[in-house]
């Protein structure tokens, strides 16, 4: 091993906040062969305990974060210039910059990194990040706090799980604190909280969702950020949270990787997702441009302890928040139930199918105009007309099945309707409608890949939820 070239870049940390060094710029360092030891750059320091309660109060801004100026949308642009010229075929067509280098990448010629936003897309999207690294952290330690080892116990889980969660809480520490020295002075802070769960099965189940869609938040927007350093890092977190979601998965018994491709989704829709569990935020908290989407609830959630049923049972109502669509459990139950496991054991993929192409999915929706988030300070909007699509989010694949109405908002406030789990496959033997994944409410039904994804935005009525196919 080399223990004589550290190099040590200021977003990483070496340097504070609070310095007057501006963020970004690079700092190089070496220690000496004899001084192996090196203690790492400060945490960004955050409230320590904090109530979790719903916001009383009222809010003194509403609304998105908007800039002077807004366009009308954004159109299909077809394939831009370029883009198809590239033979592809495993042969060199350009002058190797050096030795076993070949031409082209980005990044690639020899210019200083540097670990910063470069534009406005950059900023929101590293923000929200942040504001989920903050939720995070909260969390973990929140069900740690309120439920008792003997807690855990009856759910099947031991001490060494209750500490795996608490070291997860620590990663949040140091994710929370990368990306706020790439933002800078105005990084959002941490906020108060206020989360849905009783027991601790349904503690598992929302930490399971969240990092569900905090991963998938990320993934939407990484491959579009200008900053490729900044992605480079965010990639390095990401991943962390990715293995935490998956334990979580484990921790109820559910089998820990049952797609083959993780899935995507908009900035939005990771923000309508993680909204309303933050009750306030300081006074003076950076906000975000995001919308957030009228909430949508599923009737009749997938879960372990559901599996093998036909899921047609629309009054079930089996979940405790609309959005996470958290599932409700009785208290003392073991999370589980369904496979005999848990407790971080491995869950095959035999244990009954959660859900399967046919199933009836019952839904109800929310119309425009709540007061949800920090404060109540963000207002529901939909740009779109009437509902008359799911879609299905789920590994690389977007697709629509016909939403079935039965009651619009008009009459009574809440939509409901149902709509019938799709049967497709992402590549063969691989049934894309898997895993925790995401659904909505549209109007229309374009054609979207995972790159383009966001495009959808303007057509959605109502959603994200999480939809627990597997
Ligand atoms: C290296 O690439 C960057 C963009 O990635 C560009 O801004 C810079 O001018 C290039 N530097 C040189 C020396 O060509
Ligand atoms: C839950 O599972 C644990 C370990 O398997 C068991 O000791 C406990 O009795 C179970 N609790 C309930 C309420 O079923
Ligand atoms: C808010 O104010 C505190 C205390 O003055 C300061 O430390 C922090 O950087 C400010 N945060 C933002 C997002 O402006
Ligand atoms: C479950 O138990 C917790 C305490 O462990 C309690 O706060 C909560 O109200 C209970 N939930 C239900 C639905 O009984
Ligand atoms: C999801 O994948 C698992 C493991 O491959 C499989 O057993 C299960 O049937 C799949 N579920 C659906 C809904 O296709
Ligand atoms: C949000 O509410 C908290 C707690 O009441 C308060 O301290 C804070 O100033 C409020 N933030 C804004 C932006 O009004
Ligand atoms: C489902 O339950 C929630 C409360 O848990 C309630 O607000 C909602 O109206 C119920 N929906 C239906 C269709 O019964
Ligand atoms: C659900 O009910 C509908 C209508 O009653 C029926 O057509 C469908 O086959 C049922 N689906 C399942 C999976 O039982
Ligand atoms: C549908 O609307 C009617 C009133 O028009 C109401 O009585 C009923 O409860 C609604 N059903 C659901 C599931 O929201
Ligand atoms: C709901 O009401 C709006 C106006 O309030 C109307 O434009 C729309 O057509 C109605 N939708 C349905 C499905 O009746
Ligand atoms: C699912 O995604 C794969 C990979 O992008 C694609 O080839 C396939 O056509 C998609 N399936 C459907 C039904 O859209
Ligand atoms: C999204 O990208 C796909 C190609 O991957 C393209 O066929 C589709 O038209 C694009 N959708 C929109 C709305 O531009």
């Amino acid at each position: 091993m080399m223990w004589n070239s550290f190099l040590f870049l200021s977003v990483l940390g070496a340097v504070p906040l609070s310095s007057a060094i501006p963020n970004g710029i690079v700092i190089a360092r070496q220690t000496s062969a004899s001084s192996v030891s090196v203690s790492g750059p400060p945490l960004r320091s955050h409230p320590s305990s904090q109530s979790h309660t719903p916001f009383s109060g009222t809010p003194s801004t509403t609304g998105a974060l908007t800039a002077s100026s807004i366009g009308s949308g954004i159109s299909s642009a077809g394939v831009p210039p370029g883009a198809t010229t590239y033979p592809s075929d495993g042969k060199l067509h350009n002058a190797e910059p050096a030795p076993y280098v070949p031409a082209g990448g980005v990044g690639t010629n020899g210019s200083t990194p540097v670990y910063n936003a470069r534009s406005d897309f950059d900023y929101e999207s590293l923000a929200l990040a942040l504001y989920q690294e903050w939720i995070e952290l909260d969390l973990f330690q929140d069900g740690l706090k309120r439920f008792s080892a003997s807690d855990f116990q009856a759910a099947g889980l031991s001490s060494a799980d209750r500490d795996l969660i608490a070291f997860m809480a620590e990663q949040e520490v140091g994710h929370a604190t990368m990306i706020s020295n790439i933002l800078g002075a105005q990084a959002p802070q941490q906020c108060s909280y206020n989360y849905p769960y009783t027991n601790v099965n349904e503690f598992i189940d929302f930490c399971q969702k969240v990092t569900r869609f905090g991963e998938a938040g990320v993934y939407g927007f990484l491959a579009h950020l200008d900053s490729r350093e900044a992605a480079t890092l965010l990639t390095q977190s990401i991943t962390t949270e990715a293995r935490q979601q998956l334990i979580f998965r484990q921790f109820e018994g559910l089998f820990p990787m049952p797609e083959w491709f993780e899935v995507g989704i908009p900035q939005s829709w990771a923000w309508t997702l993680l909204a309303p569990y933050i009750s306030s935020c300081p006074s003076n908290q950076t906000r975000l441009v995001w919308q957030n989407f009228p909430a949508l609830r599923i009737l009749n959630q997938p879960s372990v302890s559901s599996a093998g049923s036909t899921g047609n049972s629309s009054g079930l109502n089996n979940t405790i928040s609309p959005g996470t669509n958290v599932v409700k459990s009785p208290n003392g139950s073991n999370s589980s139930s369904g496979s005999g496991s848990g407790g971080g054991a491995l869950v095959t993929s035999e244990t009954a199918a959660l859900s399967f192409p046919g199933r009836q999915v019952a839904l109800q929706w929310e119309s425009a105009g709540k007061a949800v988030g920090p404060n109540d300070s963000y207002i529901t909007t939909t740009q779109a007309k009437s509902a008359k699509y799911v879609v299905w989010v789920s590994q690389l694949n977007v697709t629509y099945t016909p939403l079935r109405v039965l009651n619009n908002t008009n009459s009574t406030g809440l939509g409901y309707g149902y709509t019938i789990q799709p049967n497709l496959e992402t590549y063969q033997g691989n049934p894309a409608i898997n895993g925790t994944m995401f659904i909505a409410i549209t109007d229309s039904n374009p054609v979207l890949t995972p790159f383009n994804l966001s495009l959808i935005n303007p057509h959605v009525v109502a959603g994200p939820a999480i939809y627990q196919a597997g």
